[in-house]
């Protein structure tokens, strides 16, 4: 059972995950406790109880569940610096580092630990992170737990380690493409009408409302669509346009360039 997590890398995704964590029924400020070297830019969470410190391996001897939410380079160091003070018959290490492997991992901190991946994203810290997992086949039941934890904070989804690259760039950066295209949505609200804040609104509550009815019925887009096209219709006009324009088109290559960049790092380590 998992009571106490400690966040090793206090920047934007692990302070978002500490302020997901504090609004579940699971987690209080005190069960949580993240690190950086850099304190001072932690306060505020330390204003909302939850305990920051720069001391990694205080850090790991007090938790249950260890996130690694640093860059990749700082990787390695940090392992070295930490892996003595894991116990393996009773903590989990969780890294969100999308280019290190679990071998990577167990390299330095032994084959006896429970190591684990997962890509969340920065939704997180108002719990509706997507976030994917992935393990070895004998840390299934380990798996399991971390998921429950990260239920409490949007969706999960386990999938194999090899395809955490693409999760990578379909959940985590998959955000700001979101962001992007409501940007763009907004800036067309502003030309035809409305003020900036207006239009920001009226663009990211109706993306939210697309993609909950999605969710909620498992629907194909098209379905949806189908029910605000109407024939010789406003809707199916503006769609036919953005199509002619690349609008598929530009977001599968983003995504293509995002997933080659990302298997580009991972070949030229
Ligand atoms: N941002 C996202 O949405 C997202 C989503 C999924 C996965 N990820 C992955 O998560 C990792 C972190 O991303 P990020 O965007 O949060 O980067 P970031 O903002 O640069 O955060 C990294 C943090 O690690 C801290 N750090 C570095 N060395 C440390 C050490 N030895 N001990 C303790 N803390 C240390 C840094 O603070 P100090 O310099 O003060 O120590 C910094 O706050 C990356 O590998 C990224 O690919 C990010």
């Amino acid at each position: 059972m998992i009571k106490k997590i400690a966040i090793i890398g206090g920047g934007n995704i692990g302070k978002a995950i500490a302020l997901g964590l504090v609004q579940t029924r699971q987690f209080s400020s005190a069960s949580i406790i993240v690190t950086r070297r850099k304190l001072s830019l932690i306060s505020d969470l330390a204003e909302k109880g939850i305990e920051i410190s720069d001391d990694n391996p205080y850090a790991v001897t007090k938790s249950d569940l260890i996130i690694l939410a640093v860059r990749p380079m700082q990787v390695k160091a940090l392992l070295e610096e930490i892996g003595n003070y894991i116990n393996p018959e009773t903590q989990i290490l969780a890294s969100l580092v999308p280019s290190v492997s679990i071998a990577e991992i167990r390299n330095i901190v032994g084959n006896e630990i429970a190591v684990m991946r997962m890509m969340p994203n920065l939704a997180i810290s108002v719990k509706e992170s997507m976030t994917l997992l992935s393990a070895e086949s004998n840390n299934r039941e380990e798996l399991k737990d971390v998921q429950s934890v990260f239920n409490e904070l949007g969706k999960t989804l386990i999938i194999d380690d090899e395809l955490i690259p693409a999760a990578t760039v379909l959940g985590s950066c998959g955000i700001a493409f979101f962001l992007r295209t409501i940007r763009a949505i907004s800036q067309g609200g502003i030309q035809i009408g409305f003020h900036a804040e207006q239009a920001q609104l009226i663009a990211s509550q109706t993306s939210k409302g697309a993609a909950t009815l999605l969710i909620d019925s498992g629907n194909h887009p098209e379905k949806e669509i189908d029910k605000v096209t109407t024939p010789r219709g406003i809707t199916i006009a503006g769609l036919n346009e953005m199509d002619h324009r690349g609008l598929n088109s530009a977001l599968i290559k983003g995504i293509m360039t995002s997933y080659n960049e990302i298997n580009n790092l991972l070949n030229n380590k």
